[in-house]
């Protein structure tokens, strides 16, 4: 049996026997409130704070939490506790021993087989979950620049972004980098559409771009929200320049042979992990988010 088959064949256990004690969980420990509104705070630059990045975008936290994004506030969500035991493997990964072993291990790129599959979600996702923690700062950089999901879902605006930064040296990191209201949580946009926009995901001046993420924030998480690997050959590329893959799975519907194909075009020496998302849980919901995560 391949590491893959029985990922999913443990998958499917872990699932089974997580149905139940997540709908356990939620009846005994979880409280669902209504969204607490959060006021626009002022934007404070992380302590680190050597990026000066000028530009500030206000996320609607309150949205986020209505639409079952990880919430910021102090209500617990199963959403939250699901996404604190993937965040902490890749904080590991990141920072503990497993670091020297990988090249960029801050890099995380968040990919998966198809489109559609819940790369933006994840991603976001993940960043919230990082930003929660008292000593970590994350950037969330939209390089899916096809389908540049990561500001419409944080319904924010910015006229500077990845591919603009791309296909111009008058564009510096600061005109792209964005503080937030989440003090620990920066952005960067997909940028302005271009007709080689994912060609520009391969290009040198990504690969700089990357580098200096890796070197100069080795402090801090850079999860890129890219393209699928099937189909678009710059994600494999882009790959290469991190150091951990999440692959987003979607429940039912990402066939095997599609994960095998899509882990076979990622580089050997890089932390790989599967988020299995839009799992059903046995909650009456019918619909919700699950994960199985496994370095291989
Ligand atoms: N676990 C989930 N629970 C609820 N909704 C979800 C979940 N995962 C994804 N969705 C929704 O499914 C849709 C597709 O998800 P998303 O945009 O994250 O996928 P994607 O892989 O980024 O797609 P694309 O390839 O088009 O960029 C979105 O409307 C998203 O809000
Ligand atoms: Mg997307």
């Amino acid at each position: 049996m391949s590491t893959i088959e029985k990922a999913v064949t443990k998958l499917n256990r872990d699932n089974t026997g997580r149905s139940e004690s997540s709908a356990q969980q939620s009846s005994e420990q979880l409280q669902v409130h209504e969204p607490i509104a959060v006021k626009p705070q002022v934007v404070q630059e992380a302590s680190a704070g050597h990026d000066n990045s000028s530009h500030t975008v206000q996320l609607n936290l309150a949205m986020l939490e209505k639409n079952n994004f990880v919430s910021l506030s102090k209500e617990r969500r199963l959403i939250n506790e699901e996404y604190r035991v993937i965040k902490r493997k890749l904080i590991n990964n990141a920072f503990g021993a497993l670091s020297k072993t990988l090249q960029h291990p801050n890099l995380i790129l968040v990919t998966s087989s198809r489109p559609g599959e819940g790369k933006t979600f994840s991603a976001i996702n993940l960043a919230l979950s990082i930003a929660l923690e008292q000593d970590k700062t994350v950037l969330l950089v939209d390089a899916d620049v096809l389908r540049p999901n990561v500001s419409k879902t944080l319904n924010i605006s910015h006229n500077l972004g990845l591919t603009d930064y791309l296909q111009s040296t008058d564009v510096t990191v600061p005109d792209i980098l964005l503080s937030t209201n989440v003090e620990r949580l920066k952005l960067i946009t997909a940028g302005s559409p271009h007709h080689l926009s994912t060609e520009l995901l391969a290009s040198e001046r990504m690969s700089q771009l990357v580098n200096e993420f890796a070197s100069r924030y080795s402090d801090r998480i850079v999860i890129f929200d890219a393209p699928p690997l099937l189909g678009v050959n710059e994600t494999a590329v882009m790959a290469a320049m991190c150091g951990q893959a999440v692959i987003v799975v979607e429940e039912n519907r990402t066939r095997l042979a599609e994960i095998e194909q899509s882990v076979s075009l990622l580089p050997e020496e890089m932390a790989v992990g599967f988020l299995i998302n839009k799992a059903h849980r046995n909650q009456g919901k019918g619909y919700g988010y699950g994960y199985y995560y496994g370095a291989s």
